[in-house]
């Protein structure tokens, strides 16, 4: 059997880690191809040094531009690899550019498709991913949803006989790592920060840096927060400050802008926060795994258990509600068992692998050109 994995951004090399591990366990063959979507080192092959995955097999190079230009750039020079390779199924992760130009690409070929994190909904159509998770969904052939929820949200659609629940990869990569993470970082050393005395931020998605309102109110908010607010700044955010005429990073005061770090000194950064303040999917809930009361810089989350478990609040870009919850938020429930054991790799290659060995429905050897 051969399995072809399609990444491009930064969370998906934190996603396919564990799917790799396990095809290496089960001598199973995997071709990892990079669209080429990240491609600063700090944003993509730092990540496959820090948890030593293999170079990808292919790099499509396709680079930063519009959602079109992207999307179709990654279609065409994917398929002169799909027609290559004729894998037996294509993996896609998340709701990036890169995962909906994947499993378009294989679908088009006839190569039956599994979404890793399937079933995400914000119910906030504007938001680039939400068009990018609906469209992945209703087309590939293996669902396997994260939580329960996400099961739910495709019910909603109609969708039940393609989902598995299967919990979230991004626990297995966390658990297999945060230990690690704590023996080799110097993170904390090298910016002289004391446990949970400093809040961690990031900042990246489209609603917040494409709104000068909205970035002005972020940063406004963290500048009146009476700790430092480390900031590892993703290249999008950069590029829009500069933009932004009289919001410049000397006005940051106790905002520590930094550049995007390595996984392994995120974990760390993240566990020794007070606070995590964060527009992203993926570190929400890192902050719940760890422990660490995060504050979502947005008006809606795909992970609404972490709200309702009292982990996680929603403050929009309000700055009032940002700083009071910084100053005074403080969870008391324990948390609950949501995403799974860390095995989710492990079920995942078992759901492929029945799949492949059935008559039905898995095409081996698709006739890719027709
Ligand atoms: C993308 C995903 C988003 C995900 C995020 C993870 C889409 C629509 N968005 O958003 O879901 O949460 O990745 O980080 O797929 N840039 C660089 N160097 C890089 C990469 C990007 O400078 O290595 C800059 C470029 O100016 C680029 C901008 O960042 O135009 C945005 O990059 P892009 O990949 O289009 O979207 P992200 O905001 O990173
Ligand atoms: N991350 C990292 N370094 C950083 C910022 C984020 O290693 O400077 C990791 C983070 O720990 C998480 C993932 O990147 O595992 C989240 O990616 P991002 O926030 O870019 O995207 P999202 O999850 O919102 O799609």
């Amino acid at each position: 059997m051969k399995i072809l994995s399609i990444v491009g951004a930064r969370p998906q090399f934190i996603k396919v880690k564990p799917i790799i591990d396990e095809l290496k366990k089960k001598k199973i063959g995997h071709i990892l191809t990079h669209t080429g979507q990240h491609y600063d080192y700090g944003m993509s092959k730092v990540f496959f040094k820090d948890l030593e995955i293999p170079e990808p097999d292919y790099n499509l190079g396709v680079g930063s531009g519009s959602h079109s230009y992207q999307i179709g750039n990654m279609l065409i020079r994917l398929e002169e690899v799909l027609l290559k390779e004729r894998p037996d199924i294509v993996l896609v992760y998340g709701d990036t550019n890169s995962t909906l130009a994947g499993a378009l690409g294989a679908v088009k070929l006839h190569i039956p498709v599994g979404h890793i994190e399937a079933g995400m909904r914000s119910f906030n159509k504007k938001m680039p991913e939400e068009i990018n998770r609906i469209l992945t969904d209703h087309i590939s052939d293996y669902l396997f949803c994260p939580t329960e929820t996400a099961v739910k949200n495709l019910k909603n659609e109609g969708i039940t006989k393609k989902t598995h629940l299967v919990g979230d990869v991004m626990y297995d990569t966390i658990l297999d790592n945060v230990k690690i993470a704590e023996e080799k970082s110097n993170i904390l050393q090298n910016l002289k920060l004391k446990s949970k005395e400093y809040h961690l931020t990031t900042v990246h998605r489209a609603e917040n840096t494409d709104n000068k309102d909205n970035l002005r109110a972020i940063i406004e908010s963290l500048q009146m927060l009476n700790l430092p607010v480390i900031f590892p700044m993703h290249p999008r955010t950069k590029e829009a400050i500069s933009q932004y005429s009289n919001l410049t990073m000397e006005q940051f005061n106790n905002i520590v802008v930094i550049d995007p770090v390595s996984y392994l000194d995120m974990l760390v950064l993240e566990k020794n926060a007070k606070k995590i303040l964060t527009d992203s999917g993926g570190i929400q809930k890192e902050a719940y795994w760890l422990e660490v009361p995060c504050i979502t810089l947005r008006e809606e989350t795909e992970w609404g258990e972490i709200v309702q478990d009292g982990w996680n609040v929603l403050a929009g870009v309000d700055k009032k509600r940002i700083v009071e919850l910084a100053e005074n938020f403080t969870p008391d429930n324990k948390q609950r068992n949501i995403f799974g054991d860390g095995k989710s790799a492990e079920k995942i290659i078992e759901v492929v692998k029945i799949n492949y060995n059935k008559p039905e429905p898995f095409i081996k050897n698709p006739v890719a050109n027709s």
